[in-house]
């Protein structure tokens, strides 16, 4: 990566992560950045502008008054060198300001003048970045082509346990480079990817699921489509984004995921199958609701659906290259191997659900990555990481 001279303008915000941006800035400029701070009034109670300074080796510019009649010029400036915009930590304040189009204070109105990709790095009180209009701002952030690393879980400044946390400096300072300098190595590469789970009607109200949320199928979209792929992006009901640049298409049950997976999976070099289908849904759907047995048990049959991975791993042409999921609670290598074989798959993302920060719904997994002569065990890594983990063996396989 050629980063030398790459301008990242470095917004920190007031909070009490505001500290971590001393070794963001370090971090970057020993990577050959050339790093620009805009930090606001209370960033300023939380780290002194003297000590970005001295790390960042360019004058910080701040939300003080005898600056403030400085803005017009700086803050087109600064936007302008920008190739990449860095907020880190971004409060809630921050992102409600950007949501709304706000420009009231030196980091606002430049990030607002920008045309360079931003990124920001959340950090805040769980039940703040919890709270349903932090949630409403960071999709339309992301609906905007914002992206965002983090928050993570861990203990807060407040004291409690929680999500907020800022995400670590190597997840951020990592995400930075891959926006500063995508990898193209997918470049001309068509990638399908399902996520996200089934929903299988039972009566005209009720439905059998389960707890996929479509985290690691939409992190595996996004990274494919960030490293240069073609992406299509066969997506259950969830509620996520989808990443900038995907064709997305919607399933709701398995046998739908079928009908789409068989359009679309011929034309594509790489299938990356991490939707967690329904093996069973009702044998026959009630027409109207089902009524409660007064005291008594209810029986519900159920027929057994296609086995979406192994339709395809059937048809699959020389030169293609599919990728299944196993969803294990015990024996996980061993059943993962047998799946592998199955679904004629070339690569299996084994992933032991029972594990804390491992599978269904949550920001990290633990995989194992398994092949017909190679099993690859990785640490417990963002799903973002884990995505490319996956992507750079996919390469290693062609
Ligand atoms: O969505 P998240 O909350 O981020 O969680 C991620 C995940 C746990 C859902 C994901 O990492 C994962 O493990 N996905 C696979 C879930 C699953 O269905 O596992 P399985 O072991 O039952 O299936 C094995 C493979 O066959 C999978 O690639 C699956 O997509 C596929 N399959 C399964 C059943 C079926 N009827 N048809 C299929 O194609």
């Amino acid at each position: 990566m050629t980063l030398e001279k790459r301008c990242v303008v470095l917004g920190v915000t007031g909070g009490i992560a505001a500290y971590k941006a001393a070794e963001i800035t370090s971090r970057l400029k020993k990577l050959g950045t050339d790093v620009r701070i805009i930090m606001t009034k209370h960033a300023c109670e939380f780290i002194t502008p003297l000590t970005l300074e001295t790390l960042s080796a360019n004058p910080v510019v701040c939300d003080t008054f005898e600056r403030a009649r400085t803005w017009e010029v700086e803050h087109i400036a600064l936007a302008q060198r920008a190739d990449l915009f860095l907020i880190a930590p971004a409060t809630a304040n921050i992102m409600a300001k950007m949501a709304a189009g706000l420009a009231d204070d030196m980091l606002s109105t430049t990030v607002l003048a920008t045309r360079a990709p931003v990124l920001l790095a959340p950090a805040m009180n769980t039940a703040m970045w919890e709270n349903a209009v932090t949630q409403e701002n960071r999709r339309t952030l992301e609906r905007r082509g914002a992206h965002f690393v983090g928050p993570d879980e861990g203990r807060l400044a407040c004291g409690a346990m929680g999500k907020g946390h800022i995400a670590s400096v190597d997840s951020i300072v990592e995400t930075a480079c891959e926006l500063l300098c995508p990898r193209r190595d997918f470049e001309g590469r068509r990638v399908l990817v399902t996520a996200g789970p089934t929903r299988e009607p039972l009566d005209p109200v009720r439905y059998l699921t389960n707890r996929s949320s479509g985290k690691m199928g939409y992190a595996i979209a996004e990274a494919a489509a960030l490293r240069g792929a073609r992406v299509t992006l066969l997506t259950g009901p969830v509620h996520l984004t989808p990443p900038a640049g995907v064709n997305v298409l919607h399933f709701e049950t398995t046998e739908e995921l079928l009908s789409l997976a068989k359009i679309h999976a011929p034309a594509q070099d790489v299938v990356i199958q991490s939707a967690a289908p329904a093996d069973y849904r009702a044998a026959e759907i009630a027409p109207q609701k089902i009524k409660k047995a007064d005291g008594g048990a209810l029986t519900l049959r159920l027929a057994e659906n296609p086995d979406v991975a192994k339709a395809l791993g059937e048809a699959k042409r020389p030169g293609q290259c599919f990728v299944g999921f196993a969803a294990e609670t015990n024996d996980v290598e061993e059943n993962a191997q047998k799946k592998l074989e199955k679904k004629h798959l070339d690569l299996i993302v084994a992933n032991d659900v029972t594990k804390p920060g491992a599978g269904f719904d949550v920001d990290t997994n633990i995989v194992t990555l398994i092949t017909p002569d190679d099993v690859r065990p990785l640490p417990l890594l963002s799903k973002r990481e884990v995505a490319d983990r996956i992507l750079d063996r996919v390469l290693e396989l062609f």
